[in-house]
């Protein structure tokens, strides 16, 4: 049966990386997966998340099954985070908070979710997303459709094309929002605009789901869950799917979490069971090391501190490098405009190259990225900017 298969080509990302390592060029750089880097060039464990391991390996009695919940301290301390400590919808008990694998785990529940709610359910994703998402909806069985987000001429957000496009959705439409630090793009809506969106989902009745792969790495951990918050005030329903690969660099550990808001409690609490008996038919329990981990850092007030300095000092590196970068390349006499990746945030921004540049890129300079020309902006470093920016006006 088995001889029916051909290969397929690996995902666009994860071919990047195998790409790089195969290269033997010493001035490799690698542009493509989205993890954070140090100035060696390093994806460090955080000092927080190391302290906690010490704790875990103490006090840790039992390698049993933690059931389908996960490990109920984190349900709850990624509730408070993602919510807010007092957040109204939480109080009445109207949120429900379910352990994933990653935030890739949640998506794909959620994904699952929808599907048993209403299978003919449609979901609506920005353009462009997450290579990811193209994925995950439909292997879950639902359509993925696109609204109008990224203008790739202005490097910014077309905020009234996609408010008139998703005024266009309704009850049975699922619309999928990335929080903070849009991947690919690095563009987001400003307060006013996630203000503006919230009243368009609870006026027009579309189910908003939120990807919040990157809280803290745009502004601060609560402003980088305004969307979240502000729909979960707004709108009797929301689904969020968050992850704590990138805030707490636990990314191999495959930490996440699935919270659903529902129009009352006692929904909520039917709803739960149901996220749990999708689990089990998926992965059955979910896994325990890294999510023990961050239930100790968010119910430590000392590591919480440490672990909040560590999340600030990764952003500020972030735009450091934004800001480096756009001076560095104008410096450099280079007459394209890059001053949009200040602008933007996050790991991520589109370098607005072809796939022949890219290519170049590659092939000539030893420099990956992925064929959109998206750069994880966090992997510069002092050894490589320049290096990179000659490289970049050498395929220009
Ligand atoms: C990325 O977009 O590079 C990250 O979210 C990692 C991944 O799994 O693709």
């Amino acid at each position: 049966m088995l001889d029916r298969l051909n290969a397929v080509a690996p995902d666009p990302i994860l071919g990047i990386i195998a790409a790089h390592a195969a290269d033997p060029s010493p001035q490799k750089i690698d542009l493509g997966i989205g993890v954070y880097r140090d100035e060696t060039g390093n994806t460090p464990i955080l000092a927080s998340v190391r302290k906690a391991e010490r704790i875990l390996l103490d006090t840790q009695t039992s390698k049993s099954y933690l059931g389908p919940r996960g490990v109920p301290g984190f349900n709850s301390a990624m509730q408070d985070l993602i919510f807010g400590g007092s957040s109204e919808p939480s109080q009445q008990g109207r949120v429900r908070t379910v352990q994933t694998p990653g935030g890739t785990g949640a998506l794909r529940i959620g994904a699952d979710l929808v599907k048993a709610a209403m299978p003919g359910a449609k979901i609506w994703a920005s353009d462009p997303t997450w290579a990811n998402h193209y994925a995950i909806f439909p292997a879950a069985g639902l359509t993925l459709e696109r609204y109008p987000y990224f203008d790739s001429e202005l490097s910014s957000l077309r905020f009234e094309e996609m408010m008139t496009a998703l005024s266009e959705r309704g009850p049975g439409d699922v619309v999928l929002f990335h929080a903070c630090c849009h991947n690919p793009c690095g563009v987001s809506p400003d307060s006013g605009q996630w203000d503006a969106v919230a009243d368009l989902a609870a006026d027009r009745g579309f189910l908003p789901m939120v990807d919040l792969a990157y809280q803290g790495f745009e502004r601060s951990i609560d402003e980088d869950a305004l969307a979240v918050r502000l729909f979960a005030e707004k709108c009797p329903e929301v689904i969020v799917a968050s992850s704590c690969s990138k805030n707490f660099a636990v990314y191999r550990e495959r930490v996440g979490a699935l919270s659903v808001v529902c129009a009352e409690g006692k929904k909520a609490a039917d709803v739960e069971t149901v996220i749990h008996s999708l689990t089990r038919k998926n992965y059955s329990m979910p896994p325990a090391h890294g999510t023990a981990l961050v239930d100790i850092i968010l119910h430590s007030a000392e590591l919480t501190e440490l672990w909040l300095r560590e999340v600030n000092g990764m952003r500020d590196r972030i735009n450091g490098l934004r800001q480096a970068l756009a001076e560095r390349i104008a410096a450099a006499g280079i007459e394209r405009d890059f001053s949009f990746l200040q602008r933007q945030s996050g790991m991520f921004s589109f370098l607005g190259l072809s796939v022949e540049q890219v290519r170049r890129l590659r092939e000539e300079f030893s420099i990956y990225t992925v064929d959109s020309a998206r750069v994880n902006i966090a992997s510069f470093n002092d050894r490589n900017i320049d290096y990179f920016i000659e490289s970049l006006q050498a395929v220009l």
